[in-house]
């Protein structure tokens, strides 16, 4: 594929409709691919009694558990596939979903917590994207976003097909060829973020790197030669105010 091609797939929020890629055998609450993501967000999220949530880019509303455990008052999954969207409707049926890609969207300043699990890859616009959660909050809101870590995602790790092209930004687009499907992304540096969500109006309280976790150990030893790399990255930020 070329890199316009990749990018314009990864960018295309139905990719996660295809036929050819089975996101929900990856994606669910059991799965040990998911187990690292919510043992990076439980310290950081805290207490969340009283909060209201959104997830952007819930895919099957595996997280939902999560937000509710830590004491959520509501709790709003954001997503653009119908297969998605359905799944998360029959496991999660308290989680009130948008059926939206986030340039869709149209919430108000109504949330106190957004969270954002490796959907900005699929965000054709960075700045766009931050101005669009920025939105979506009440003044002193928190936003945690996990994005892929560049170097890791470049390296031939698991037997996995990687097809991959450097954009004129510094950003990489990437086509992953796992057991259960092929997925597009775009793979930006860490710099990228910090810079867009600082323009859009946020303030960064940290950055945190997310190693693999036990459970994929035990799926598949071959994870333990990555054992201190990071592969993605926490970043929490704020909306000033209050
Ligand atoms: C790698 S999956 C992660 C799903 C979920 N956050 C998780 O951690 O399991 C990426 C998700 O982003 C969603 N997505 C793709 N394009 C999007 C867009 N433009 N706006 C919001 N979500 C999008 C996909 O449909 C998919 O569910």
């Amino acid at each position: 594929m070329t890199r316009d091609e990749i990018f314009a797939r990864a960018t295309d929020s139905t990719q996660y409709d295809s036929s050819t890629l089975d996101w929900p055998s990856e994606g669910s609450l059991p799965s040990p691919a998911m187990q690292p993501f919510r043992r990076s967000l439980r310290p950081e999220l805290g207490d969340l009694s009283g909060k209201s949530v959104i997830d952007i880019g819930c895919g099957t509303g595996h997280l939902y558990t999560l937000f509710e455990e830590l004491g959520a008052r509501t709790v709003t999954g954001l997503e653009p596939s119908a297969r998605n969207v359905a799944q998360a409707r029959r496991e999660f049926p308290k989680l009130a979903l948008l059926h939206s890609s986030l340039a869709d969207a149209r919430p108000g300043a109504e949330f106190d917590v957004a969270v954002a699990v490796m959907s900005f890859e699929h965000q054709p616009d960075l700045r766009d994207a931050f101005r669009r959660v920025f939105g979506m909050l009440r003044p002193g809101g928190a936003f945690h976003l996990i994005f892929g870590d560049m170097a890791f995602h470049l390296t031939p790790r698991l037997g996995l097909r990687l097809e991959s092209h450097e954009m004129p930004d510094g950003s990489i687009v990437i086509a992953t060829g796992y057991p259960y499907g092929t997925i597009h992304d775009v793979i930006r540096p860490r710099e990228h973020y910090e810079r867009a969500a600082r323009l859009e109006g946020f303030e960064i309280v940290r950055c945190v790197e997310m190693l693999p976790t036990p459970e994929l150990f035990d799926v598949d030893p071959r994870w333990r030669d990555f054992a201190s790399r990071p592969m993605a990255h926490l970043m929490v930020m704020r909306k000033p105010g209050r």
